[in-house]
């Protein structure tokens, strides 16, 4: 493991691949709007996906199925600001998400190409093994880095028959460590391995020149990534074995909203900390409706405000 000093250059596509070479961990997490962008940046992650699961933690839909790129465009475009407003270190990729890119590889260039001039990402990710090569061959040879994603793929869910763990027999396991070459040899720069035993990952991590993300995929995957809403606990009835919860900040949300909520009804908020005075400012009454056509009450109010 390297022990870097000095200011933290931008992440690469090479540099996630010298990560993988010396053995170091590589971090990444999603995010889907400027606010959370800043504070994943602030907490060092290596790398930053705008995922389509925002679909579901964002949109509050059953799937990522109904997350158009138009969506996936907005919420990268405000990740990438709110990184610029940090270091702007982590290396930052959006989600092609569902019917962006399954139709032809023409759809899939350019959806991509969206998603990086309009989006702000450097790479975009897309789900699918053997079935994708051309498709990933094209968009690479526009010039925009293709992350994999293999195993649990959810835009597959209805294909999969729901959210389970992929390749736990010889035959899917082959499949999928088939697929993972595949995606390297068709011009992938890392893939995302979700919910396959650890075994099987392992040996897809050995045999791949290019880095393995995992999602519930153990710890011999070169990175993992996880969910930001899952890891900060916002949801507590989320609770998939994969997640492992870093934080309760949904507790911490609805404590602070709750406090917030009572000093208003106690009319403790706001007080004079949190309240503007001037000791210059008069004001004259202003005419109602029905005065109009009466004598102006005049004067000046005694009191300042
Ligand atoms: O959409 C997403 O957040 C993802 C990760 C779970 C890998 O694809």
């Amino acid at each position: 493991m390297s022990t870097q000093t000095g200011p933290r250059k931008h992440v690469t596509i090479h540099e996630l691949r010298r990560m993988k070479e010396s053995g170091d961990k590589i971090v990444m997490v999603t995010a889907y709007d400027a606010t959370m962008a800043r504070l994943v940046d602030a907490a060092e992650v290596d790398a930053v996906l705008v995922g389509d699961s925002l679909g579901m933690v964002f949109q509050g839909q059953d799937s990522t199925l109904p997350v158009t790129l138009d969506q996936m465009i907005y919420h990268s475009a405000t990740v990438r600001r709110g990184l610029a407003r940090a270091s702007g270190r982590p290396h930052l990729v959006g989600d092609l998400p569902f019917g962006s890119y399954q139709a032809s590889a023409d759809e899939a260039v350019k959806a991509a190409m969206r998603l990086v001039a309009e989006g702000g990402v450097e790479a975009v990710k897309l789900e699918g093994g053997s079935d994708y090569v051309d498709v990933i061959r094209r968009i690479v040879r526009a010039g925009v880095p293709v992350m994999g994603h293999i195993g649990l793929t959810p835009q597959s869910i209805h294909k999969m028959g729901g959210y389970v763990v992929q390749g736990k027999d010889s035959e899917k396991a082959q499949q999928l460590l088939k697929d993972a070459r595949a995606l390297e040899a068709a011009g992938c720069y890392a893939v995302v391995l979700e919910c396959i035993p650890v075994e099987l990952a392992r040996i897809i991590t050995g045999q791949l020149g290019i880095p393995t993300i995992g999602i519930g995929a153990g710890p011999h995957c070169d990175g993992q990534v996880l969910v930001l809403t899952d890891l900060l606990g916002l949801d507590a009835s989320f609770t998939p074995r994969f997640v492992k919860r870093f934080g309760e900040v949904g507790e911490a949300v609805r404590a602070a909203v709750a406090a917030y909520a009572g000093e208003v009804k106690a009319a403790t908020f706001p007080d004079d900390a949190h309240s503007f005075h001037s000791s210059s400012v008069r004001l004259v009454p202003v005419a109602q409706e029905d005065d109009r056509d009466e004598e102006p009450h005049g004067g000046v109010m005694g009191a300042p405000v």
